[in-house]
Formats: C-alpha cells, structure tokens, sequence
C-alpha cells in the first residue's frame, strides 16, 4: 500500500501537511532571533523593518485561535530597496520554500471582472470556471502560503474589494465552486513604490512610528491610492530607505559570496577597485536602486568562477596587479587532489577586465563644489573620486 501511496501521489508533501494537520491550533512558535539573523542575510539598510517585521511574526503566529491572516504588512518605498525581497527571504524561512509565495504583479489586475475571475475563479459556465481562482486554488492545496500583491495601487477596486474581504474575514470563496479558502495561515504582504518621494520628504526628521505612520496613511488617501478601510485592516506599514554607498557595497559583496557559492567555492577578498568597478556600471545604467548588480556581478566575476571551478579550488580571491589587471588566486585546492597542495596559489590574470582606470582614481572633470572629504557628486548624482580612497556611489 506504501508503495502504491508513493506512486500515486507526492509522498513528501502529503506527509508533511498529516503532520501539519495533527495540530489543531494555529499557532507556531518562531525564532525570532533565527528569523532576523536569516533577513540579514538578504536584507541590508532595513535594520529596523527587519527587526520589527521577525518580532511581529513570532508575536502573531503565537496566537491559538485567528480568523485573519498571520499579519498583513504593507511595505512602501523607492524601487529596488528589498521590498520584493523581503516577501521571498520571509517565504523561504517561515515556509517550506520560496514556490509557497502566491505573487501577483497588480499592474495585471488593473480590469474588474476580469481581475476578480483570475483570483477567484471564472462564474461556473464560463470559460476557465475548472481551472479555479489564482488566489484560492492554491490554498486548498496548502494553507500555509505568503501572498504577495506587488504595485498594490495599480489594482482595480474590485481586486481591493476583494482583498477587504480577505484581510477581514480571512476567507474568500471562489466563484466557480463555491469552495471557501481559508487564509487564517497566510502572511499577506503589499508593496508599493508610489508616492515613495512625497512619503520621504514628509517623513524625513521624524522618529517615532506612529507620527510616521500617520503622516503615510494621511499622503496614502490625500492621494486616494487606498481606501481608508484597507489601510484600517493592514497590521503595519513600513517605509523602506534609499539605500546608501556603503550598504550598496556590503550587498555587492554579499552577491558575490552568494554567487560563488553557486560555482561550489567561497571568496576570501576581493579588491575595492574591483567592487568599485561594479558599483560604478550599476550606477550608470540604474538610476533607480540596484536591480541591475546582480547581472553586472555575474558578468564580472562568472567566467574566473567556472575557471577555479573547472581547477578543482575551493576558495578564491579577487586582486588587481600594478597595471589594473585582475588577479585570481586560488586559494585552497580540494582534499582529493593531494598532489594538488603542494602548490603555490595559482594566479590567473584576467586579460578581458582591465580595471587600470581604477587604480588610480582620475581627476573629475568639474568639480562641483568642494567636498571636506575630497569627494564630489557629479551631474548624474554619483560621487567623484575623492583623492587617495575611492567612495562608492549613492543609488539613485
Ligand atoms: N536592501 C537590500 N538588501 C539586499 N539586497 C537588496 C536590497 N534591496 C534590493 N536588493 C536586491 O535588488 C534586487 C531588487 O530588489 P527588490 O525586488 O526587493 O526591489 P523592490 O524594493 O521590490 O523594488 P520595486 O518597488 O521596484 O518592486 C533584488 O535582487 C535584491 O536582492
Ligand atoms: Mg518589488
């Protein structure tokens, strides 16, 4: 019979959800420690979001008895900041992986009938009624989910009516079958980059939570992007910062190290001019945040990765010689080639990535305006080279 069960269906999966059904109450105990050690893994320059995002999980999913979601969040702020990212990092912790996220892009969900057909199932009769609704077929195969509605404010109003119901009562019932999801084990997350200036320039010197909260909520229906009622029912809101050099330079780092270890190797260092080299692409073809870092990395540092990998190393760093070349040293060879080990770090230039210009910084072409740290900022925002230590550039 065992064997017939493993044939038949996803063994894993149905053992997971007995198990998980065996509880007869909501709540989960989460490590809030655990969970914060684990955004900042993903998430920089949102310190205190993050904070208060791992302690309110741990606080609401404590809770016996709901007939809501877990929590509702709705995260504001300039593009490119972690808002997205943030959802994910939460799935992949607090779930079992990152395929329990529901995503919809709302710039999709701007017409009504059909918006509310595509959520909660076509009318029975239609066409498309079998396939069910996007946001309720998934939760009758598992209840344990983080919904995400990106660009919240692009939805028709049909879609928020919808979503009223879902933050209210924690049910919705899709319309073909009559069947009622149940999202009273969900964690609905909304983001939204709209009036990101407005909210920052209002919000800039103020400190405590509720007075900014306030003034959001306030901008938020002067600018009639949310119904009074929805923003009744979303348990927090939090405004993302722009993020700055330095944590763009610690994000580029932390890609580099996630992106080596995808190659199966570790990164002992890599040289600024190198990092600035990076910081300085992205900066030109993203105005807005650092959505293009990741490619950039990939193309800088991929082809010398697959090379240590093809050499059989485990670690690497990433120098400059005199004339701006890039070095590549092996650090560490694997156990299994003792041979191997004996070596001396293998050095492998990089002739293709030439990073000479950045090993002295050149002279900007106007300075601005004196800068008391020898730096400047140039037309497109970024700052200029500031004599012997190079700055990273502000996104945005
Ligand atoms: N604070 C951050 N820490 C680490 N990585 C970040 C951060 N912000 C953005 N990123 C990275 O940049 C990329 C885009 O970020 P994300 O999708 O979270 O942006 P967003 O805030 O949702 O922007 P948008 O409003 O345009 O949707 C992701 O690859 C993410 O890893
Ligand atoms: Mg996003």
């Amino acid at each position: 019979m065992a064997d017939k069960l493993h044939k038949m269906t996803d063994w894993d999966r149905l053992k997971f959800m007995m198990e998980e059904s065996t509880l007869d109450d909501k709540s989960k105990e989460v490590d809030e420690t655990k969970l914060l050690d684990y955004l900042y893994t993903r998430i920089r320059g949102q310190d205190e979001i993050i904070k208060d995002v791992a302690k309110l999980v741990r606080l609401s999913w404590k809770k016996k008895e709901r007939t809501k979601p877990i929590c509702s969040l709705l995260l504001l702020g300039p593009t490119g900041t972690g808002k997205t990212e943030l959802a994910k990092a939460l799935t992949e912790f607090l779930f079992e992986n990152e395929k329990d996220m529901i995503r919809f892009d709302c710039s999709e969900l701007a017409s009504g009938e059909m918006s509310k057909a595509r959520l909660t199932g076509a009318s029975s009769g239609y066409k498309g009624a079998e396939t069910g609704g996007q946001l309720t077929r998934p939760i009758f195969a598992n209840p344990k989910r983080l919904i995400l509605f990106d660009e919240i404010e692009k939805a028709h109003p049909q879609v928020f009516d919808l979503l009223l119901q879902l933050l209210g009562d924690g049910r919705l019932t899709e319309q073909s079958t009559g069947k009622t999801a149940d999202y009273t084990q969900c964690i609905v997350v909304l983001t939204s980059n709209a009036i990101a200036e407005e909210v920052a320039k209002v919000t800039a010197g103020m400190t405590d939570y509720l007075e900014i909260l306030n003034a959001i909520k306030m901008l938020l229906a002067e600018n009639k992007i949310f119904r009074p009622e929805i923003l009744g029912r979303i348990d927090k809101v939090y405004q993302f910062k722009p993020l700055e050099g330095m944590i763009i330079a610690e994000i580029a780092i932390m890609k580099i190290e996630r992106l080596a270890k995808e190659f199966g190797l570790e990164v002992n260092f890599v040289a600024p001019q190198i990092l600035m080299q990076a910081l300085l692409a992205n900066a030109k073809i993203s105005k807005f945040g650092i959505r293009e870092l990741e490619r950039i990395l990939f193309d800088l540092f991929a082809p010398s990765l697959a090379e240590l990998r093809d050499n059989k190393a485990k670690s690497a760093s990433f120098d400059v010689d005199p004339s701006g070349k890039i070095i590549i040293k092996e650090m560490e060879i694997r156990k299994f080639e003792p041979h191997k080990q004996k070596e001396k770090p293998q050095a492998i230039a990089r002739p293709d990535i030439d990073v000479k210009g950045l090993t002295k910084p050149e002279e900007p072409e106007k300075a601005p305006e004196a800068d008391a740290g020898g730096g400047g900022t140039d037309a497109r925002g970024t700052p200029g080279w500031p004599g012997s230590m190079p700055k990273p550039p502000k996104a945005g």
